[in-house]
């Protein structure tokens, strides 16, 4: 009986545990093709100082993607086959022109009048891309000798330049217009520094195509100088740095020849006074760290120091290390800077855009097809960002005794799977060839962004706020 009985009820749970069971490696692989093998694409090639040293205008190219072999097996990849086998091809501009999406806004004249709010009053990171052919872009590829040539995608080949032609509308206030001789009066005798990975130097070379129009030839130039790039203008002693420090601590992947990304990165989170001695005195700092962090769900972290030469490592949850991070660079902007001459940013996550699944385009290749933002804002956007990261970076901020400006760049630039480099781009200092562009699922870089783009939205709402201080 009690044997039958047992039988019977193994019998019973059986079909549940084959469903549980289901449930558990579905989840699990979609955790996993959501997560590890998205961080296979995440390998990114900084600006390479050395290079640059030799040609100060063609940066050397950061790539999104290391080895063929890791991207044979790319998330895109997998996300167009299986979405392939569906027998419904959906029409991208069908998808973007669809009934229920909002149609892109277009600028008009009253504007001014419905936006109640001072941008100083106004949350300027929620609100809308409109479309905008009068004002956008602030500049041209062409009138920016100072441009790398990694991110002048239209010199590059690529046809449509829409992308160049949004502008960011905060639902409740208007962005101050981008006044280059209002911001280098602010900047007069100062030094602002961007901290960092690629993103921010991508970022810093935007910043310096906004204002260099208003600084005659002659009155400006670049300067390489070991870990940090300097634009300066001379009329104003003012000067537009960036430093490299992907983790902002210490890592191996600091040393010009290591910032390939090649090998794995070993960071040592509790030490940054090698780095911070470089941003003391600064009076504009804006800080970012996440691109470097999405490789592995683990960090390495280093036991011992680089200078005791020490090689053994941890591996440490990321999070926990991430937190362990920002927590170090927090203690350390507490006690080097002075909150009275100095003003702290942070960037919040620059996303990335390798899975077409990631805004319903079975058609699509990574970023590569894509012309247009992400229009349709019926549900929430998921383009794969680690949002847990982006909580910790806003908590830690929040918590500090000196006050930091948050930026939070992270969902106006989700929207833009249509403005990243691409194919359009170069790598190793060479600009892809054609045979390389007819082959994006491997080629794309849809981590980095074309100028004139989205970098300079960013540098729209850093303008906001540095010139609503006093
Ligand atoms: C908008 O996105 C949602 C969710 O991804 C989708 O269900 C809906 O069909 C989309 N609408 C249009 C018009 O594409
Ligand atoms: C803006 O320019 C693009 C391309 O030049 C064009 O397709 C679009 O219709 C224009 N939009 C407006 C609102 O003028
Ligand atoms: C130029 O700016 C630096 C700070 O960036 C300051 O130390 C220096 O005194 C300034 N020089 C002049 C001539 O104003
Ligand atoms: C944010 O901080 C609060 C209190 O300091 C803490 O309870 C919470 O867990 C933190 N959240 C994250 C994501 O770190």
């Amino acid at each position: 009986m009690m044997l039958v009985n047992g039988t019977d009820r193994r019998c019973q749970s059986f079909p549940v545990l084959i469903v549980t069971l289901f449930f558990l490696v579905f989840l699990g692989g979609f955790l996993y093709s959501d997560r590890t093998k998205f961080i296979a694409f995440q390998v990114s090639r900084p600006p390479g100082h050395q290079e640059k040293l030799r040609e100060p205008f063609n940066s050397r190219v950061p790539t999104a993607q290391e080895t063929p072999s890791r991207n044979k097996h790319g998330l895109d990849r997998d996300a167009e086959e299986g979405l392939d086998g569906g027998n419904q091809i959906i029409d991208l501009s069908m998808t973007l022109r669809g009934p229920k999406m909002e149609p892109p806004a277009v600028e008009k004249e009253d504007d001014d009048e419905k936006i109640a709010l001072r941008p100083e009053e106004c949350d300027i990171f929620t609100g809308q891309w409109v479309l905008d052919n009068k004002t956008r872009p602030l500049y041209k590829e062409d009138e920016c000798e100072f441009l790398s040539e990694w991110a002048t995608c239209l010199r590059n080949g690529r046809r449509d330049s829409l992308y160049q032609n949004w502008r960011w509308q905060p639902r409740d206030c208007s962005l101050p217009k981008f006044e280059p001789k209002l911001l280098l009066e602010k900047l007069r005798g100062k030094r602002l520094m961007f901290v960092g990975d690629s993103i921010h130097f991508n970022q810093w070379q935007s910043l310096i195509c906004l204002v260099q129009s208003a600084i005659p030839a002659g009155k400006k130039s670049l300067d390489y100088a070991g870990y940090i790039t300097v634009f300066k203008i001379e009329d104003y002693n003012a000067t537009l740095e960036f430093y490299w420090a992907p983790f902002l601590v210490e890592s191996n992947s600091d040393p010009p020849t290591m910032r390939d990304g090649k090998s794995d990165a070993i960071i040592m989170p509790e030490s940054i006074s090698k780095h911070g001695r470089n941003w003391k005195d600064v009076d504009y700092l804006i800080f970012n760290t996440y691109n470097w962090w999405l490789k592995y769900p683990t960090m390495k972290v280093l036991r011992g120091s680089f200078d005791e030469g020490a090689t053994e490592h941890d591996d440490v949850e990321r999070h926990i290390v991430y937190e362990k991070v920002l927590r170090t660079w927090a203690k350390w902007v507490e006690e080097n800077v002075d909150p009275t001459r100095t003003s702290i940013f942070y960037s919040s996550m620059f996303p990335q855009h390798y899975r077409s699944s990631d805004w319903n385009n079975p058609d699509g290749i990574n970023c590569a097809k894509e012309t247009m933002p992400i229009l349709n804002r019926t549900t929430p956007l998921d383009v794969s960002t680690d949002r847990q990261i982006f909580a910790i970076a806003a908590n830690v901020t929040r918590s500090m005794k000196v006050p930091v400006h948050f930026l939070d760049v992270t969902t106006l630039s989700e929207y833009r799977k249509d403005a990243h480099t691409s194919v359009y781009t170069a790598r190793d200092g060479n600009l892809l060839s054609q045979e390389q562009r007819s082959n994006p699922g491997i080629y794309a870089d849809c981590l980095h962004w074309c100028l004139p783009g989205v970098p300079d939205t960013w540098n729209e709402l850093l303008y906001a706020r540095i010139i609503a201080l006093s």
